[in-house]
């Protein structure tokens, strides 16, 4: 009531501005939160009222100058649409502005975002200044609708979409055992280099891992893809194997991949040492991974990652398969095979 009798009260040339803060843990840095607001293909994530974004590189950082449209609202019912233009970005200061002058037409004009992160010791804050100057009362109304969905969306879903992934406990075996040593201090959190998946050195060619997961690839192939198809649940198996099909001819060199596998990590090192350029899908990033990974192993007979293909055929994982990354390498046949397909210059 007393929001009614504010809101006819106040003159509609008053700015409005809200404004929200969070604090997140430390380990999410200035610099990355920065690069995920200033990506306009993340909004309609976060954001509960965000619809879509349309625009010609939506899925990078927009830079100072780079403009996107924000559909909001309730399309088709009540199709909202904003043109931003990013006007300030500094990721090593923490500066990120998206101004809209003509904003809403008939609603609301000069929309500003302003984002700020500050970095300490302990925590990453980032405020939000959101500013408008309403034109209509349907602009004093929505401004509690607003407060919400920035609430939410800085409170409640962006801690969620940059939290760093807690990729130890990505595979259903490894990572519970993996998470559990690092509580007990036995692992670091975090490798040298920043790898916060399973340790790397379990990716070396003699490790008892790679014995292992040699192993169980041999003599309990089928056991591993019932339960890759079990994770896939009900899948469309022709859209999933065009998919894969699309990815596989599309790139000289392609890698079906997990972020946490050290496997993987170690096989991208290698076709970077090669200097070779190459595709990657990380299926535990991707809707459709656990499908795409139960249809790989209905294809190859092996449901492990990297399943790595060169020029569309499939030559097995980094240090087994058929032959492997790494024995092909060893070979002497990687840098030839790559070359003929076009991946090395
Ligand atoms: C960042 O630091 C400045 C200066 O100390 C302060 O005025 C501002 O409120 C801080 N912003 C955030 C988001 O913490």
């Amino acid at each position: 009531m007393g929001y009614l009798i504010a809101m006819a009260v106040l003159p509609l040339t008053t700015a409005i501005t809200l404004s929200t803060r969070i604090g997140l843990p430390s380990a999410i840095t200035r610099a990355a939160l920065h690069d995920y607001l200033a990506t306009p293909a993340h909004w309609p994530k976060i954001v509960l009222s965000s619809v879509a974004v349309r625009g010609e590189a939506v899925d990078a950082p927009l830079g100072v100058g780079g403009s996107v449209d924000e559909i909001f609202g309730l399309p088709p019912v009540l199709p909202l649409e904003v043109r931003w233009t990013c006007t300030a970005s500094d990721r090593d200061r923490g500066l990120l502005i998206f101004e809209s002058r003509s904003g809403l037409s008939g609603i609301a004009e000069n929309c500003k975002m302003d984002f700020r992160i500050n970095t300490s010791q302990d925590s990453t804050d980032l405020e939000l200044k959101m500013s408008f100057d309403p034109v209509s009362p349907i602009a004093l109304l929505a401004t509690p609708v607003l407060m919400l969905d920035n609430a939410l969306a800085l409170k409640f879903f962006l801690p969620r979409a940059v939290r760093p992934s807690t990729l130890g406990t990505m595979d259903p075996i490894a990572g519970p055992l993996v998470a559990a040593a690092r509580r007990l201090g036995l692992l670091p959190e975090a490798e040298g280099d920043g790898w916060r998946g399973e340790p790397s050195a379990w990716a070396e060619a003699d490790s008892l891992t790679q014995r292992l997961s040699a192993f169980s690839q041999r003599r309990l192939g089928s056991l591993k893809q019932w339960l890759a198809e079990r994770a896939a649940g009900e899948y469309d198996v022709a859209a999933v194997d065009a998919r894969l099909e699309a990815a596989i001819a599309g790139s000289s060199v392609m890698l079906f991949s997990f972020t946490s596998c050290p496997f993987c990590k170690k096989a991208k090192a290698l076709l970077t040492a090669k200097g070779a350029a190459f595709s990657v899908l990380e299926l535990d990033e991707d809707a459709d991974g656990a499908a795409l990974r139960a249809q790989l192993g209905r294809r190859t007979g092996r449901t492990s990652v990297p399943s790595v293909w060169i020029g569309g055929e499939y030559v097995g994982g980094m240090n087994d398969g058929v032959p492997g990354l790494g024995p092909l390498d060893t070979a002497g046949l990687l840098a030839p095979r790559l070359k003929e397909v076009g991946a090395i210059a």
